[in-house]
């Protein structure tokens, strides 16, 4: 399958150029911030989806692009505004496109546990996230997806979201449900960053030949 990576240079891009044949993709073009995704589009003939592990900055450019082209996105861009939300939201009317802030089995694991807050009552909720030192954003987009899932689930949100950021770690993410007794924690902790990589690989699969949409990881684990 003709595949296109934006970020195809950076540390999650090289990560899916590695597994990328595990799953029947073949890597045609790359993009990075030199190089437009509408003219690596034009250029290469019969691309099937784009990966799209760049930076917010090109989240623009890289919806125009894969509408323009009729080709299914996968995005696994953190940082991205309510406005670019509101654009992706637009331009899976034309196109589908997959986002998910977090690409791994466990975090849709985690949310799902989250579920057993539900009703909870005496106990505060907070979350602590954890990340190498290159990552912009913060808080994570993982723990504002986890925040959404516990306000979904649960009807509340995290009072507080603690941010580390420091060496070489790929993302920790701990919830803590706190009361005068005792304490739970929910945590995840990715051990490579090949684990979103595959989840990327395996989103590309999955939504080629989808009708439009917005799709999150959930509806792949769902529908698969
Ligand atoms: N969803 C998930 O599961 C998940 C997991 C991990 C990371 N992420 C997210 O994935 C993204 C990339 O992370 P990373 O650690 O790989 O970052 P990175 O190493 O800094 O790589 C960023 C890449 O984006 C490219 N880029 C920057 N500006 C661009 C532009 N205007 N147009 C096109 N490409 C542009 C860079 O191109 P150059 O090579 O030309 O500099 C580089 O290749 C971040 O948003 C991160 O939060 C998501």
């Amino acid at each position: 399958m003709k595949t296109v990576i934006v970020g195809r240079a950076g540390r999650m891009g090289k990560e899916i150029e590695t597994v990328a044949s595990e799953f029947g993709l073949s890597i045609v073009g790359g993009v990075g911030r030199e190089t437009g995704l509408a003219k690596c589009l034009a250029e290469t003939p019969g691309v099937e989806v784009v990966i799209d592990f760049s930076l917010p900055v090109a989240t623009d450019d890289v919806l125009k692009a894969c509408v323009q082209a009729g080709v299914p996105l996968v995005s696994g861009v953190t940082g991205v505004s309510e406005s670019d939300r509101t654009l992706m939201k637009k331009a899976s009317e034309k196109v589908p496109i997959l986002y998910s802030a977090n690409m791994s089995l466990g975090v849709q694991i985690l949310a799902k546990a989250l579920e057993s807050l539900k009703g909870v009552e005496g106990f505060d909720l907070s979350m602590e996230e954890f990340h190498h030192r290159h990552k912009r954003d913060r808080p994570s987009g993982t723990a504002l997806l986890l925040d959404d899932e516990l306000q979904k689930r649960t009807g509340r949100r995290a009072a507080e979201i603690v941010s580390l950021r420091g060496g070489g770690i790929v993302g920790e993410h701990r919830i803590y449900a706190m009361s005068e007794s005792e304490v739970l924690t929910f945590s995840h902790q990715a051990l490579n960053r090949a684990v979103f990589a595959r989840g990327a690989c395996r989103a590309a699969r999955w939504i080629v030949g989808r009708p439009p949409g917005l799709y999150s990881l959930a509806d792949l684990l769902e529908k698969a």
